[in-house]
């Protein structure tokens, strides 16, 4: 496609995506794949028929979005959130409910999960209501189904799903209990009118979602969350957003592992309690990953690499990913870097080759473009290790010492994952 500016164009002011952030191979997968829905028409016809359908429209936008999420991801940050919803809830008197939103919540495993957190603090029903937004109506529908396979279960501690969920043939279904708690909607964070008319929220998560847009876009959607956070409130982001909020005037609560930030110059966040007023929940409280030694390690050579690639022998993905692996291994950067291009033009955006891209790149010494890289392998695969490790030592190397340490400290809480889940 030669043309494919204006359709980043169109992603970004729709949806805020940053073609610079997720790479042009994953739009122009998901441009293809559209245009090719209906036999024989071409790029313009296609563009065409996206300027006056809104249904194309969002059919783009479904096919470029990832709703990659599960149930408890980042644990810590919601024994955080039942720490803090239990002060908050002395702070009102008892006099209203909590109001938390999650946005966005892409198939529902946050909402839902701060609705069965804070069920476990021993928060009565009347005492909170969750609102789930999220850009896609079809990752919403889902939600409302609240029907889940294996890969929305992920970490080692999962006794919530017998407390929560019954199985059937179709996988787990969430309790009525929980579903009553949260109302989800379509919801767009770049519409000016999104959720004008609603009081503010006491809890606010939005979380892997800002590291995919632009400057100029975060720093507008920043002005919205502060809008919809309380004063008094604590916005939740993902690992990877913390030195962006930092950078737009809010502050660390202090708690690690949760992500969660105040407004700057706001009073000083109640101590968190070191003993629940109400029974402990059954769930195990999240532990603090151990201090990780800062890296000084530079990248590895590519051997480790090449095993775990899952692809069936004597495909073509295959045969080029092993190229790849000989030229890398053999010192031929520039016809390793041609067979990674050569594979994002003929196959799916894949983890695996992103994070070659991103050694060959920092092994050449352009750190921005390797920064680049890894992040792309770690939207595509949030727990890619090497990519994690890598992208930390890089950040450390720069300077940004605490983003390394949480990337080293979301390495080891994927190994140790792997670990638990081996031994079962
Ligand atoms: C990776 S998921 C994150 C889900 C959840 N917050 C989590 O961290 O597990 C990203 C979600 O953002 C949604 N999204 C993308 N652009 C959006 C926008 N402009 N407004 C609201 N949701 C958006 C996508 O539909 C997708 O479901």
């Amino acid at each position: 496609m030669s043309d494919d500016q204006r359709f980043f164009d169109f992603l970004r002011e729709r949806i805020g995506l940053d073609v610079g952030s997720v790479g042009s191979a994953i739009i122009e997968r998901a441009v293809r794949q559209r245009i090719v829905a209906e036999p024989g028409r071409t790029v313009d016809q296609y563009w065409q028929c996206l300027q006056q359908s809104p249904k194309e429209q969002q059919a783009l936008i479904e096919a470029v979005i990832v709703p990659e999420t599960w149930f408890f991801r980042y644990p810590e940050s919601f024994a955080t959130l039942a720490r803090l919803a239990i002060n908050r809830l002395a702070e009102i008197r008892h006099l209203r409910a909590l109001r938390i939103l999650s946005l966005p919540c892409s198939t529902g495993e946050e909402p839902y999960s701060i609705a069965m957190a804070l069920l476990d603090a021993g928060l009565e029903p009347h005492q909170f209501k969750v609102d789930g937004l999220d850009v896609s109506p079809l990752s919403v529908e889902r939600a409302r189904g609240a029907r889940y396979g294996r890969n929305s279960f992920r970490g080692a501690d999962l006794a919530f799903r017998e407390r929560y969920f019954s199985a059937d043939e179709e996988g787990y279904r969430l309790d009525e209990r929980v579903r009553e708690q949260v109302r989800l909607q379509v919801g767009n964070l770049l519409d000016p009118a999104l959720l004008v008319n609603e009081a503010p929220y006491d809890f606010v998560f939005c979380r892997n979602l800002l590291i995919y847009f632009d400057q100029p876009t975060q720093r507008l959607v920043f002005e919205v969350l502060k809008r919809l956070t309380h004063q008094d409130g604590v916005l939740f982001i993902g690992p990877a957003e913390g030195s962006l909020l930092g950078r737009l005037g809010m502050r660390s609560i202090g708690v690690p592992q949760s992500f969660a930030f105040s407004r700057q110059g706001a009073p000083d966040p109640q101590p968190l309690p070191t003993l629940m007023p109400t029974p402990l929940p059954v769930r195990q409280p999240a532990r603090v990953a151990p201090p990780v030694t800062p890296p000084v390690v530079r990248p590895r050579p590519f051997m480790a690499s090449v095993t775990p690639l899952a692809e069936s022998k004597g495909s073509d993905a295959a045969t080029l990913l092993a190229n790849i692996a000989t030229f890398a291994n053999s010192g031929k950067s520039a016809e390793a870097r041609a067979a990674c291009e050569q594979y994002l033009r003929s196959h799916p955006p894949k983890a695996q080759v992103f994070y070659w891209l991103g050694l060959l790149s920092d092994m050449a010494g352009s750190a921005l473009e390797a920064q680049g890289f890894y992040r792309k392998a770690l939207y595509l695969e949030p727990q890619h290790a090497e990519a994690l490790v890598h992208l930390a030592a890089l950040l450390a190397s720069q300077g940004d010492v605490a983003g390394a340490r949480r990337l080293q400290e979301r390495a080891a809480r994927g190994g140790r994952t792997a670990d638990s889940e081996r031994k079962q």
